[in-house]
């Protein structure tokens, strides 16, 4: 009953974030927010490895922000079937010092996807 009618295929396709999260000025299209674009283009979209393709849910949407990359079995209904990796709603990502306020949690969990995102170089010259 739930799979057929809450778990729709749409749900893993990635176009499904962009419905939202590209923005655009209406009226006149011009592009405000192009979260999809730049992800798009991103090494992590068109990595030379595609192992380490990272998309959309694979990191907002990880079972364990420590192990993004790998699968995290589990399940996502009490009595319901092992999957070989469960995804969850908590979207980390945003700001985490605002949503340190709410759940210190969540801040580590932000902190945590930063670091396994990017990295940074610095020469002194
Ligand atoms: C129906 C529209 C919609 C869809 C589809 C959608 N989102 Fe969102 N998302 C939102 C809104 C609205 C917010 C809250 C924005 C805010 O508070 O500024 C949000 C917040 C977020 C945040 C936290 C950022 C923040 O500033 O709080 C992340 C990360 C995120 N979404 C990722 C995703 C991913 C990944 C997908 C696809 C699996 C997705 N979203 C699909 C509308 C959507
Ligand atoms: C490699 C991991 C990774 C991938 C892939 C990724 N994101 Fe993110 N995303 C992050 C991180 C880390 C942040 C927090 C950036 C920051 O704090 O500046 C973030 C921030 C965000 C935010 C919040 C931005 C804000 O203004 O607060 C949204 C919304 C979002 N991502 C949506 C998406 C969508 C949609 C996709 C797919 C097109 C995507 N992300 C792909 C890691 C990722």
């Amino acid at each position: 009953m739930h799979k057929q009618s809450y778990s729709q295929p749409f749900y893993k396709d990635e176009q499904y974030c962009k419905s939202c999260h590209n923005e655009f000025s209406p009226g006149f299209g011009a592009m405000v927010v192009d979260t999809w674009g730049e992800w798009e283009k991103s090494s992590f979209n068109n990595p030379e490895n595609p192992k380490k393709r990272r998309g959309c849910i694979a990191c907002h949407m990880h079972g364990d922000i420590s192990k993004i990359g790998e699968d995290v079995p589990g399940i996502s209904t009490d009595g319901g079937r092992v999957k070989k990796n469960v995804v969850t709603h908590q979207v980390t990502g945003a700001n985490h010092f605002l949503v340190g306020l709410r759940n210190p949690e969540l801040e580590k969990m932000s902190i945590e996807l930063l670091k396994t995102s990017a990295s940074l170089e610095q020469s002194i010259t």
